[in-house]
Order: C-alpha cells, then structure tokens, then sequence
C-alpha cells in the first residue's frame, strides 16, 4: 500500500510538464500497472470491480440477469428504423455503426470538436429532418449507445488524436480537467479516481481512472436507470459540491476525449451494471 501511495504521489507533479499525449497514455496507464501488479490490463474495463472482490460477486450476479438489456433491444430498434425520409443512424456512421465504439469520440475536422456518439446521433437526427433528443442522460439516445457498445465489447479502445492543432488543444483542455481541483471540497478528478482508486468513500470503491467510461452507459441501481457516461460525471462534480456543466458540452466532450484516449488497449465492456 505503502508503495502505491509513493508512486502516485510521484505521478502528481508529472502532468504540470509538457508531455506529448503518447507519454501522457504511457505514464498514465504504468502509474497503475505499477500500483496494481496484479490486475490484467483487460480487467481495468470493469471499474471499481476491477479492485473490489466483494462487490465483484454481486457485481457478476447482477449481470447474469442484465438489468440493461431492454435498452439494448429498444436501442437496436430505434438504430434500424428507417428516418420518414428512409435514411436511418446507421448510415451516419463508419462501418454503418457495428462494432466501433472503441474509436469514440473522435475529432471531427469539419466542426473542429470533438464529437461523442451521442452528437453523431442527433446530429444524424436533425440532418435528417428529425427532432433531435433532449433528453441526454437516459432514455432513447442512452439505449442506442448501450447498442452500439454492445457491438463493440472485447475491442480495445482506439482513439487517436490527429495531427491537427484543434485536436491537441481539445485533449490538453480534457487532461486539465482531469487534474484541476474543483467544487466546495476543492478535489479533482484524479484525487479520487488516481491518488485514491481502490478505496472507500462511503459504502463505494472508488474505480482507477484507467478504464473510465469503456463500461458505458451504465445501469446504476442508485439511479434506477440507464444512464450517460455525462450524466455521470455530472454526479462526480455535484459530490464535491462543484458546479456541473451541461450534458455534452465542450468540457466534458474533451474530458470524454482525455479519458478515452487514457484507455488505449482497455477492451469495450458496455453497457454495464453498477451498484
Ligand atoms: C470525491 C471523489 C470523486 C471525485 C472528485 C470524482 N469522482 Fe468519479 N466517482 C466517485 C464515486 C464514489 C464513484 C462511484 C464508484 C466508482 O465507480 O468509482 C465514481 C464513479 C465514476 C465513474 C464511473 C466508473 C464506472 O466504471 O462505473 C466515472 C467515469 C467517474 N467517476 C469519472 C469522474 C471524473 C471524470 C471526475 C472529475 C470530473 C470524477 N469522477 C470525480 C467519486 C469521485
């Protein structure tokens, strides 16, 4: 333990240098290799499951049952209906959607923004002269992105950051909200989920930012529902009494985009189950 703490302590001063985002991946992800010797790369998709064993036997009893299997057949319906002018999601997406949630979100030159899959989807939607949704923490456009994660599972995540100057600057905006200390409790994201992954908060295990958001959406019996990976870290900034920003935004587009590029190599496992 003792040595963990050491080692992470080391990693903290490391992000205030200038590091390319190949030496950021590979610093990020040794920093828990080293603290966790024993955890497979592969096993990091699981979250705090990943570090907890008594939480993992419920965990895997849970999902032998999926609670997030409705979502996955109502989003694979709302994905092959056609739009009224016959076109359909698929047709917005590389590969026509199958099997390529691991390249998400990805840098789209056109906008110069980062898109998340959500954006494709009502982008997609409104190019097609179809209402967007508003609801983006749950519902509909959650469950069409629990389906195409579901195509997706045990492919290593693949993001890349281009050579392009708008795509660096989106990363570095996400890597700084990453480490930047916020909210009435003055704690970033890494506080919990680096300097301190694998212990207690309350009643929870606090899951290794390695393997954040590959497990998405996620049904959460605290929530009673399928939710957005952003609907998440709107509930990590309210718990340190910060300000949330709104479902899909820049910051948390480029926070998706740093912590999905920390990911390389970790395997899709969404949707999950959590507590
Ligand atoms: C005060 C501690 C704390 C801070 C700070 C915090 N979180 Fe969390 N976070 C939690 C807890 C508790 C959970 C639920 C248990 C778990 O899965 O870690 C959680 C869960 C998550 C999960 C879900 C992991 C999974 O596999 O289900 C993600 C992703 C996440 N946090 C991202 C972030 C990000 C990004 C930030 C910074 C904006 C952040 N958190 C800040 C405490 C924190």
């Amino acid at each position: 333990m003792r040595k963990t703490i050491l080692l992470l302590l080391t990693f903290w001063i490391a992000p205030t240098v200038f590091a390319s985002p190949a030496e950021d991946l590979a610093q990020f992800q040794g920093l828990f290799h080293n603290a966790f010797p024993n955890i497979p790369n592969a096993e990091f998709a699981n979250g705090a499951y990943a570090l907890d064993q008594e939480g993992r036997e419920n965990w895997k009893a849970i999902e032998e049952f999926p609670p997030y299997d409705p979502n996955v057949d109502n989003g694979k319906k709302i994905f092959e209906k056609p739009f009224a002018n016959g076109k359909s999601l698929a047709d917005c997406f590389p590969n026509r959607g199958i099997g390529i949630r691991q390249t998400f979100p990805r840098f789209d030159a056109a906008s110069g923004q980062v898109q998340t899959m959500e954006v494709v989807i009502n982008q997609c939607r409104t190019e097609n002269n179809e209402k967007p949704y508003e609801e983006l923490s749950k519902g509909n456009i959650a469950d069409v992105v629990a389906y195409l994660a579901f195509t997706s599972r045990g492919k290593p995540m693949a993001v890349t950051i281009p050579d392009d100057p708008r795509a660096l600057a989106a990363y570095e905006k996400g890597k700084h909200f990453f480490y930047t200390k916020r909210g009435q409790l003055n704690f970033a994201c890494a506080d919990c989920h680096v300097n301190n992954a694998g212990k207690k908060i309350r009643s929870e295990t606090l899951s290794p930012a390695l393997g954040h958001g590959v497990g998405f959406p996620t049904y959460r019996s605290a929530w009673g529902f399928l939710g957005t990976l952003h609907h998440r870290y709107r509930g990590c900034n309210e718990q340190v009494r910060a300000k949330p920003f709104a479902y899909q935004s820049e910051e948390y587009r480029d926070l998706e985009y740093f912590e999905a590029y920390m990911n390389t190599g970790i395997p899709v496992s969404g949707p999950s189950a959590r507590k």
